[in-house]
């Protein structure tokens, strides 16, 4: 039997699917955490807790850093990994999105993991098959690991998440990884702002639980973490700022701007990365400030942690139905 994966208060972790961070209590995120800090140990990320075990990539979208963080996660787990060209596969043949999970299923992964341009493709392809599924970003909705690696980047440097004040930067309106982290840091104990042009800002955003900037002088003021985003031009119809050069002034992350939050305020971005657009290399590239290639790391890490909690689930017979 897989040992269980449980908290101190005795809660054992019974979730089957990783589609959205509002689908997760404190508990459970603090479980997630703790595992992730588990496997941020080097000599951790040996292991055959899912030995046989298969885990499938099916990536709609483009990923350089995501699919192949989940593929080294799986591996050090002791996975099988299967990365489905889906260009070259029936999919670009016309195959829907339900046949070709209908396909997959039959072939038994324990482990689905989907970026689809859709919101709410993971969600949906999770009713039809046998095995847990992880959204690795749908559409403009929700990319919920990135968000528990961002959280466990900022607990492996500061410690505690809780006071923090965490600025989210740039093209909110098309981002996945704004939605998630504006949750997750949330039910964390940090205050969040968001800070962007009013263009690429949801109409909504104010009811969000987060206090809306359109300048980033004030916004960036007492600011803890500043994390900055892609402008996502895929996803615009017609051009919502004026130019790069133009956004790079106003919102694009440089020394002087960076001087405005709190000092030793630290950097964070998903990656990819336009520099000169949204942020300058020099910030970037300062180990002393930008986390950037530290949450690369920690991702592998705590994907780790939830494909190890969701097959434990599973095989143990906790997550039946959850
Ligand atoms: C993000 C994504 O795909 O949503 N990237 C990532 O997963 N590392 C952000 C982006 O594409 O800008």
């Amino acid at each position: 039997m897989t040992s269980r994966i449980t908290h101190p208060d005795g809660y054992v972790f019974a979730k089957r699917h990783c589609l959205s961070i509002s689908d997760f209590n404190r508990v459970e995120i603090d479980t997630l955490l703790e595992l992730g800090l588990h496997y941020c140990a080097p000599q951790a990320q040996r292991c055959d807790h899912l030995k046989g075990a298969l885990l499938v990539n099916l990536f709609f979208e483009n990923s350089t850093r995501t699919q192949n963080s989940f593929e080294v996660a799986a591996k050090r787990l002791g996975a099988d990994v299967v990365n489905m060209a889906v260009g070259s596969s029936s999919v670009a043949k016309g195959e829907t999105l339900l046949d070709t999970a209908a396909t997959l299923n039959a072939m038994r992964p324990d482990v689905l993991v989907v970026r689809h341009n859709a919101s709410g493709a993971p969600a949906l392809l999770s009713q039809k098959v046998s095995c847990s599924v992880i959204n690795a970003g749908d559409g403009v909705h929700e990319h919920p690991t990135q968000a528990f690696l961002d959280a466990l980047t900022l607990k492996r440097t500061l410690g505690d998440i809780s006071g923090l004040r965490i600025a989210i930067c740039g093209d909110i309106l098309h981002s996945r990884v704004a939605r998630s982290n504006i949750i997750l840091m949330g039910l964390l104990g940090a205050e969040v702002r968001l800070i962007g042009p009013p263009t690429l800002l949801p109409a909504d955003a104010d009811r969000w639980g987060a206090e809306v900037f359109h300048d980033m002088s004030e916004g960036l003021r007492g600011c803890d973490v500043v994390m900055m985003l892609r402008l996502q031009l895929e996803r615009m119809q017609g051009a919502l700022v004026p130019s790069k050069r133009e956004y790079f002034h106003f919102y694009g992350l440089d020394r002087a701007k960076l001087d405005l939050a709190s000092p030793g305020a630290l950097v964070m971005h998903p990656g990819p990365m336009n520099r000169g657009v949204e942020i300058s290399s020099d910030v970037a590239d300062d180990p002393d400030i930008s986390l950037i290639t530290k949450q690369v790391e920690t991702g592998v890490a705590m994907r780790m942690a939830i494909i190890d909690a969701l097959y434990a689930a599973r095989q143990n017979g906790e997550a039946a139905h959850v």
